[in-house]
C-alpha cells in the first residue's frame, strides 16, 4: 500500500539528495536517490566492459539486482555507495541514463518501491513527470550554475581533490545540457511542481520549507 509520496527533481548540484535524505530521516520515511541507481548501472556496465553506446548490451539488467536502502546502494548485495561517485561513472552516467531500455528497467523498480513502501521521498530528474506523476507533493529544486559548481567543488575538496572551479562549471553545464536535451524523459519541471530556488538558502532552510509543504498537504488529505 502506498503512503504519502514526495517527488523531488532538479539539476545536478541543486541539493536534491542531501535534502531528501535529511527530510526522510527527520520524518522516519523512506528515501530513494534514483540518480544513485543510474550511477550503479553505469558502474556495472563499465566493470562488465560492455560497449556503453550499445543499448542492447544493457540486457545484463535482467539478471542484476539494484537496490537502494538507507542511503546505501547495492548491486547484487555488493555495497557500491562510494564506487558510484568516481569520475568515470560521473562522466558516463548521462549517456547510460539516455537509453529508453535502461530507464524502463529503473522506472519499473522505482514504481514498485513506491507501491510497497509507506511514506516515501524519491529524488531524481523525472520523478514528478514520469515515475510518480500522481505524487501527493512535487518539488523542483534549482540553483544557479555558479552556486551548484561551488557545492561540487566543496564536496571534492572534502574528498581531498582540488580541481579548478572552471572545470566544475563546465561539468555542470555539460550535464545539464545532456540531461535536459535527451529524448527519453528529459529533466523537466512538472507543471504542478513547487519550484524552490536554493541558491541563497541553506539545506536546513530548504528542509524546513518542504516539511511545511508536506504538513500542509497532509492536513488537506487527512480531512
Ligand atoms: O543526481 P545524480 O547527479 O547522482 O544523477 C546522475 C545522473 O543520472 C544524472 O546526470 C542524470 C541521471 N538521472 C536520470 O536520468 N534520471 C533520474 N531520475 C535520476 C538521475
Amino acid at each position: 500500500m502506498s503512503g504519502f509520496r514526495v517527488a523531488i527533481d532538479g539539476p545536478a548540484g541543486s541539493g536534491k539528495s542531501t535534502i531528501s535524505s535529511t527530510i526522510a530521516k527527520t520524518l522516519g520515511w523512506t528515501h530513494i536517490d534514483t540518480g544513485a541507481m543510474y550511477r550503479a548501472v553505469t558502474l556495472q556496465a563499465i566493470e562488465l566492459g560492455i560497449d556503453l553506446n550499445d543499448e542492447a548490451a544493457y540486457r545484463f539488467l535482467e539478471t542484476c539486482h539494484i537496490h537502494y536502502d538507507h542511503d546505501r546502494i547495492y548491486i547484487d548485495d555488493r555495497d557500491v555507495t562510494e564506487a558510484i561517485r568516481s569520475d568515470k561513472v560521473t562522466r558516463n552516467v548521462s549517456l547510460v541514463s539516455s537509453f529508453p531500455y535502461v530507464r524502463k528497467m529503473l522506472v519499473g523498480l522505482q514504481q514498485a518501491a513506491a507501491k510497497t513502501t509507506g511514506n516515501i521521498i524519491m529524488d531524481g530528474r523525472d520523478i514528478g513527470t514520469v515515475v510518480l506523476p500522481d505524487a501527493e507533493l512535487k518539488i523542483f529544486l534549482t540553483a544557479n550554475v555558479e552556486e551548484r559548481a561551488k557545492r561540487r567543488y566543496a564536496e571534492r575538496v572534502q574528498k581531498g581533490k582540488q580541481e579548478p572551479m572552471a572545470q566544475m562549471i563546465e561539468e555542470i553545464v555539460n550535464r545539464d545540457r545532456k540531461d535536459s536535451t535527451r529524448e527519453a524523459s528529459p529533466l523537466r519541471q512538472a507543471e504542478d511542481a513547487i519550484v524552490i530556488d536554493t541558491t541563497s538558502l541553506t539545506i536546513k532552510d530548504v528542509v524546513k520549507k518542504i516539511i511545511a509543504f508536506i504538513e500542509q498537504k497532509e492536513n488537506v488529505h487527512g480531512d
